[in-house]
C-alpha cells in the first residue's frame, strides 16, 4: 500500500480518522514538551526557538480539536507516540557525541530539522487527501508554521557546520520509526 493509499483509507473511515489525528496531536504534544526539556537543559531562550515552542502546542490543540470533532477524547494512545520521539533524540544525541563536544543547539536543530522534514512530506498530502474529500478538517496552518521551522533549521544548520552524515544517518533512522508508526493505522 502506497502512503497516499493509506492516508485515503484513514480519512475514509471516521473511528480510523479520529485516531489518527488523536496521535498526531500526540505526536505535537510531545514535540512540545521535548522543547521544554531542551528549553531547560540548554538554557535555549532566543525568541525562534520560544516562537517554536508555542507553535508545537498550539498544532497539538488544533489536531486535538479536529479530533473530538470525529470520535471520542482518548488520552492513553499507547507508547508509539512517545517512543518516535525519545528513540529519535536518543541517536541523535549519541551520534552527536561521537563527532565530539556537543553544541547546546545541535540536538535541537538536528532533531527539529529531521521531525519538520517528516512534517512536510506528511502533513501536505493529508491536506490534499482532505480537501478532495470536501473535509472540514484542516492542517494547512501547521503546514505553513512547519515550513518556517524548516527553513530556520536549515539555516541553523549550516552556521552549526555539523557533518552532513550525521542529519543523512538520522533521517534514514527516522524513516524506519515512522514506518512503525505508521503502519498502527
Ligand atoms: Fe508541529
Ligand atoms: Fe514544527
Amino acid at each position: 500500500m502506497t502512503f497516499e493509499q493509506r492516508l485515503d483509507r484513514i480519512t475514509s473511515d471516521r473511528q480510523l480518522h479520529g485516531r489518527f489525528l488523536q496521535h498526531l496531536s500526540a505526536l505535537e504534544k510531545s514535540g512540545h514538551q521535548k522543547l521544554l526539556r531542551l528549553k531547560h537543559r540548554w538554557d535555549l531562550t532566543d525568541e525562534d526557538f520560544l516562537g517554536h515552542l508555542v507553535d508545537e502546542a498550539r498544532h497539538s490543540a488544533h489536531l486535538k480539536k479536529m479530533a473530538h470533532s470525529l470520535v471520542e477524547d482518548r488520552d492513553n494512545l499507547g507508547p508509539l507516540t512517545k517512543n518516535y520521539l525519545t528513540k529519535l533524540e536518543v541517536f541523535i544525541l549519541r551520534a552527536l557525541r561521537l563527532n565530539g563536544p556537543v553544541h547546546s543547539e545541535a540536538c535541537y536543530v538536528l532533531l527539529t530539522h529531521v521531525i519538520e522534514t517528516r512534517a512536510q512530506k506528511l502533513y501536505p498530502l493529508y491536506e490534499a487527501n482532505l480537501a478532495q474529500k470536501h473535509s472540514n478538517v484542516s492542517v494547512q496552518n501547521i503546514i505553513d508554521d512547519e515550513g518556517e521551522h524548516l527553513a530556520l533549521m536549515r539555516v541553523k544548520l549550516t552556521s552549526l557546520g555539523l557533518s552532513p552524515s550525521i542529519l543523512a544517518d538520522a533521517e534514514v533512522f527516522e524513516e524506519e520509526l515512522f514506518q512503525i508508526f505508521i503502519a498502527q493505522f
